[in-house]
């Protein structure tokens, strides 16, 4: 286990193949076992793919040049991380009415989700980056009205995903954990 969790890596570069349908139902099955309050279950999934994945690029591409109308090459580069990318699946959590205590409980139980999936995905060849900046647009309304989610629901994360194209043999780098714990 401690070897997966050392092996984990955000993956950016992709093949331009797709992802196998079987493939991505497991990552979903993954998903779906993760820990969660009361077993609420609070995790959505909207899987884009193909022509929903071109119709999110334009999605992306408006709102990058609404936020940086003076530097086109910054809008060009970040759409990169759609446009090569074969799957992307956004992950939404249930909102509790009136319950701050428990919406919170259920963005963790959905953290660990996206958890689970990023540790599949290695296991099955495939990478992922769990985006939330730029293209990630989780902390914008466009893309929450794109996928069709309710105002029940909020953005955890953009996951892109597919086939490795890059090849990571830096170590990772951690500050050893005594450094973050304190032992009373
Ligand atoms: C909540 C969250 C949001 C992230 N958002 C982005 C993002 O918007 N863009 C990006 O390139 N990487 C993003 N990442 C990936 C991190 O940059 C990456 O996990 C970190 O650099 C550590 O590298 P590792 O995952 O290979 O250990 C995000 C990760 C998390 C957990």
């Amino acid at each position: 286990m401690l070897d997966a969790l050392k092996n984990r890596r955000a993956i950016r570069q992709f093949k331009t193949c797709e992802v196998e349908r079987d493939k991505i139902e497991t990552l979903l099955e993954a998903a779906t076992y993760a820990p969660n309050d009361r077993m609420r279950e609070p995790w959505h999934f909207y899987v884009l793919q193909g022509d929903s994945l071109k119709r999110y690029e334009h999605v992306a591409l408006d709102y990058l040049q609404k936020r940086f109308p003076t530097k086109p090459h910054l809008v060009e580069s970040s759409m990169e991380a759609i446009t090569k990318t074969p799957l992307v699946i956004v992950v939404t959590s249930a909102i509790v009415d009136r319950d701050e205590g428990a919406t919170k409980d259920n963005t963790f139980a959905v953290s660990s989700a996206i958890m689970s999936m990023w540790l599949m995905a290695e296991q099955l060849g495939l990478g992922m980056v769990w985006r939330t900046r730029g293209v990630g647009l989780v902390h914008d309304t466009a893309l929450h009205h794109f996928v069709g989610a309710s105002d029940e629901e909020q953005l955890i994360g953009t996951l892109c995903i597919g086939y490795p194209a890059e090849e990571i043999t830096t170590e990772k780098k951690r500050t050893p954990f005594a450094e973050k714990t304190t032992w009373l």
